[in-house]
């Protein structure tokens, strides 16, 4: 495997990676991401040996976290066609090239050393996109989008668990009250989930990132200030792919997910 050189949760953006790449190999592809499959062949060559890395269920997972959030972005271009789009944590997440290049303003933020590696292995070529290197906690961010009266919409894909609820609730309480108008759709864990997704992260090899935030319940986001206003809430593992492999197992692991709201994907508005 190529030597990522990445902090300790920038690394894990190597296993959505992987997600999309094998579920584009699948034989019921959920997303069918080549261009996922391209960036994880250049950075992975043994892919039947990183495979050992992620169960089905985690292959499913992931990429039905792009699937759900591709069409909660679709919906809201639609409602917005000329709203922005801004995409925290991208790592090497390709949703503009799955959504088809959309022609909006599109920003695509991460920390300056993952950004390195997405400019190196996805270089910016469109003129309505821009790649900000900095943290989703430096407010000057919002310089670099400029004016949202159009609509801004924020995709937060595998970010939010790696923090603890305080520095969660830091962003809510400083971006909700200035970004009025703004939706935002980001994917959580419960507290039992969080424990078994951090054992198969460190199974991986990826021993520094440790997965702090548990949540079930939306509403409870909903009480840290008066510009956040719950929207939906989305299970995961409830895609008819993984219904369509027939596995009895995973007809248990589905309802399971959906019993226990193990993972969860929410969409708010700042309001
Ligand atoms: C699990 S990866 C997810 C990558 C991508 N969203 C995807 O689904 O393929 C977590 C990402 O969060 C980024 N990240 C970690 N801390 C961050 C911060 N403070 N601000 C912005 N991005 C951050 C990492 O660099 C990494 O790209």
């Amino acid at each position: 495997m190529a030597k990522l050189d990445l902090g300790a949760v920038q690394e894990t953006l190597l296993l959505p990676l992987a997600a999309r790449a094998y579920d584009a190999e699948s034989k019921y592809p959920i997303l069918n991401d080549q261009k996922a499959l391209e960036l994880f062949k250049q950075l992975v060559p043994d892919r039947k040996a990183f495979r050992r890395n992620l169960l089905k269920v985690g292959i499913v997972s992931l990429t039905e976290r792009g699937w759900i959030m591709d069409r909660a972005v679709k919906d809201f271009l639609k409602r917005n066609p000329n709203g922005k789009v801004l995409n925290i944590g991208a790592g090497l997440e390709t949703s503009f090239y799955r959504l088809g290049q959309p022609s909006v303003p599109w920003f695509d933020l991460d920390l300056p050393d993952s950004l390195a590696l997405r400019k190196r292995l996805l270089p910016n070529k469109f003129n309505n996109v821009k790649y900000i290197g900095k943290s989703m906690f430096d407010e000057s961010w919002m310089d670099d989008i400029g004016n949202i009266s159009n609509g801004l919409m924020i995709t937060v894909p595998g970010v939010f668990p790696y923090f603890d609820e305080k520095q969660v609730q830091l962003f809510f309480n400083t971006f909700a009250p200035k970004l009025k108008g703004a939706e935002i759709i980001f994917d959580v864990l419960s507290n039992a989930s969080r424990l078994f997704v951090q054992r198969k992260i460190n199974q991986a090899g990826m021993n520094k990132a440790t997965l702090d935030w548990g949540i079930m319940n939306p509403r409870h986001i909903e009480q840290w200030n008066q510009h956040i206003q719950f929207v939906k809430a989305y299970i995961y593992l409830q895609h008819p792919s993984f219904n369509a492999i027939g596995n009895p197992i995973y007809n248990f692991i589905s309802w399971n997910s959906k019993f226990f709201k193990s993972a969860q994907i929410f969409h708010f508005k700042f309001v």
